[in-house]
């Protein structure tokens, strides 16, 4: 069995990467809905249908284990996935999302006591990161910040341009007058590592900048370690094989800039 690897498009390949530096034994299957990205600014029902509709494709393709590699489906589809759907489906699958282990990880950056998380419409309003980390660092204040073009921006592979660059700065201006006193900043996309380059050019020089792909790799590791039941079904053959619900032409190419190797993809009917 493989270990699937889900996001709304290009984003959920920051975290795969990751995954196979650290992980390379196994086999991944990873799965963008393309077609219907962006998923940050859709309704909680529309995006836990895409999100419930995606993970069940990647059961039938023999996933044992699938990772919301993204925030807004995390925020809105996995617990009702973990809680009603799963059961029913199969027990004996897993689903994890992205929020637990970032939240984790904040704790011992922060020296203010003051976050800002740079997210999607849809993470954001969720309110889910600031109630995880009242849950474990109630001394934290949190202030969050939609960044609603930042995807589309990757989506349409405009993250080197000049534009990127006025999108950048505009958000994290807007987060830090918001709250001059942060000192950590948390990218709560899968897909904002790509503008890491300008996001660092634009966030104050003392800033810690979070990025989850280190994180949920080794959150994963430690996952495989403890759950002999998963990790025994798991192949072991290093292979990664990539599913887009758009166009395997578009797909392709980005994602082999994005992760700088060529890969082969096939196009996912429902
Ligand atoms: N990569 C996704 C996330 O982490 C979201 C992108 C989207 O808006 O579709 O939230």
């Amino acid at each position: 069995m493989r270990i699937g690897v889900f996001d709304s498009g290009y984003g959920g390949l920051t975290i795969l990467e990751q995954f196979r530096a650290l992980l390379p034994q196994y086999d991944y299957v990873y799965l963008g809905d393309n077609a219907r990205t962006p998923y940050g600014t859709r309704s909680f029902e529309v995006v836990y249908q895409y999100t419930l509709q995606c993970v069940k494709k990647l059961f039938e393709m023999d996933c044992a284990l699938v990772i919301l590699a993204c925030n807004t489906a995390s925020a809105k589809a996995l617990r009702t996935i973990q809680q009603k759907d799963l059961p029913l489906i199969d027990p004996n699958r897993r689903v994890l999302g992205v929020i637990r282990p970032t939240v984790e990880a904040i704790g011992n950056l922060t020296q203010s006591r003051h976050v800002g998380l740079l997210g999607t419409e849809g993470t954001i309003q969720s309110g889910s990161y600031p109630m995880e980390i009242q849950k474990i660092y109630p001394d934290i204040t949190v202030t969050g910040q939609a960044c609603p073009m930042w995807v589309p921006l990757i989506e349409n592979n405009e993250y080197h341009s000049e534009g990127a660059d006025y999108f950048v700065k505009k958000y994290i201006d807007q987060l830090l007058e918001n709250d001059p006193q942060i000192d950590t900043l948390v990218l709560a996309c899968t897909h904002y590592p790509l503008l890491l380059d300008k996001i660092k050019m634009h966030a104050p020089k003392h800033m810690h900048i979070v990025s989850q792909g280190p994180i949920i790799a080794q959150s994963l590791a430690d996952y495989l370690q403890r759950h002999a039941e998963i990790e025994t079904k798991l192949d072991k053959n290093g292979q990664c094989i990539f599913y887009t619900t758009e166009s395997v032409e578009k797909f392709k190419q980005s994602a082999s800039t994005f992760l700088h190797e060529s890969i082969q993809a096939h196009h996912l009917s429902w």
